[in-house]
């Protein structure tokens, strides 16, 4: 197979200055002599990126990943080895880089098009494609500095793609956009591989990771821990970080409504011994445990649970009405547990959603979204991708070998 890129030993060194806030005249008085710290973004990383695949770099905020990013697309030159690449590249690295605040969304299109590459030509007949594509038909002659963040990337990565490179980097910004526009460029990548191009991407949606890449490099504090197959190092990657992060910091609560006869207090999550704990294993016991609060009697209350990924796909959801249970009335305080017996989850990060409802589910009494977190790291069954674990089986092969 050949190689897109090949990074080989790259380091890359940053100077960072002391006594910014000084005075003019103190850094004049001070000669030409500036104070600095040298600091490595990268150290000796080098790995190969396959053609054809689509590569991810992951690792833990200022690891290095940007930076790698910003070698490859030559917007950085390496202090130290060489990135080779074979074909076009086009990038959509930090919000905004490429755009001229003051231009309008037109005239940056024309812009960043002939950066990419493109002919005045080329770029009116695809013209139409990338306002389409990004779906801002109305603003696309207001300059762009009055653009929301979702818009800038919904024009940035139609550009980015509209060029059609052999290589495209993406950086994180992807995030940025609505769900809709995710599902989108989801469609796009998948598009570009059939069509045996590169895509390298960077993001710390791990089951987004799992799920897109063939291979991902790993990178810690600017060194590489490992390049290989997306699966093995997303799970590790996952166990790693996992590992250290305390219960109490997995609340990541998004939003709350509701009239407050009945309000949601807390929510436990739980292992198979009642334990507290924010990381499971794909095909261990779960209990979500919610904490409610009657500030006064209501009469056959309703709670519910929901589930989404943390990239916002909706995955499961139960409340006691469906579950046959029909609570004649609460008063004070309490808790209800839903148990999952074996967590058919494979790993990633998940938001969990609570609420207490009336019967007819019409009325709200509390409803917080994303009021606890939890991880999945790979246990059994161990499954290639996606969100579920469904326990599949193989069976063998029927036909001549
Ligand atoms: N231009 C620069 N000058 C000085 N230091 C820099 C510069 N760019 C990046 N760094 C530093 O290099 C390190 C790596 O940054 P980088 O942006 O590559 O990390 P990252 O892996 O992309 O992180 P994140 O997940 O937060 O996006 C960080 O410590 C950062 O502060
Ligand atoms: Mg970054």
């Amino acid at each position: 197979m050949s190689t897109a890129i090949e990074v080989v030993d790259v380091s890359k060194r940053f100077r960072m200055y002391k006594e910014r806030n000084q005075s003019l005249k103190a850094s004049l008085m001070r000669g030409r002599r500036a104070k600095y710290d040298e600091f490595w973004a990268l150290r000796d990383v080098g790995f190969e990126i396959p053609e054809g695949s689509t590569y991810g770099l992951i690792g833990e905020n200022g690891s290095g990943k940007s930076t790698l990013l910003k070698c490859l697309a030559r917007i950085l030159v390496p202090d130290t080895g060489s990135v080779r690449v074979n074909g076009s590249i086009a990038a959509l690295l930090e919000l905004g880089s490429g755009f001229h605040p003051e231009l309008t969304g037109r005239e940056n299109v024309y812009l960043n098009g002939s950066i990419l590459g493109l002919g005045k030509k080329e770029i009116e007949s695809r013209f139409d494609e990338i306002v389409d594509f990004a779906g801002i038909e109305q603003f696309i002659d207001q300059p762009v500095k009055n653009y929301s963040s979702g818009m800038y990337v919904r024009l940035g990565f139609s550009v980015a793609i509209n060029v059609d490179p052999d290589i495209l980097l993406v950086d994180e910004v992807l995030a940025v956009g609505d769900a809709a526009f995710q599902a989108k460029c989801m469609e796009k990548f998948a598009d570009f591989r059939a069509a045996g191009k590169t895509v390298v991407l960077v993001s710390h949606a791990m089951g987004t990771m799992r799920t897109m890449c063939d291979h991902v490099a790993w990178l810690d504090h600017g060194k590489l821990v490992g390049a290989g197959p997306a699966t093995e190092l997303v799970d590790d990657y996952i166990d790693k970080t996992h590992a250290d992060r305390p219960v109490e910091e997995s609340g990541h609560e998004s939003g709350r409504h509701g009239s407050g006869e009945i309000t949601v207090e807390r929510v436990e999550l739980l292992d198979g011994t009642d334990e507290a704990v924010s990381s499971f294993r794909t095909g261990e016991a779960l209990t979500i445990r919610v904490h409610y609060r009657a500030h006064e009697t209501v009469e056959r209350p309703v709670f519910g649970l929901a589930v989404e990924t943390i990239e916002g796909t909706y995955v499961w959801a139960y409340h006691t009405r469906d579950g046959g249970m029909d609570i004649p009335s609460v008063a004070g305080d309490g808790f209800i547990d839903c148990t999952v017996p074996r967590l058919p989850l494979q790993p990633g990060t998940f938001d969990v959603t609570a609420s207490a409802v009336d019967w007819t589910t019409q009325h709200t009494y509390d409803l917080r979204r994303h009021l606890s977190r939890f991880d999945v790291e790979a246990g059994e069954p161990r499954e290639s991708g996606g969100i579920v674990a469904m326990g599949a089986t193989w069976s063998p092969i029927k036909g001549d070998a």
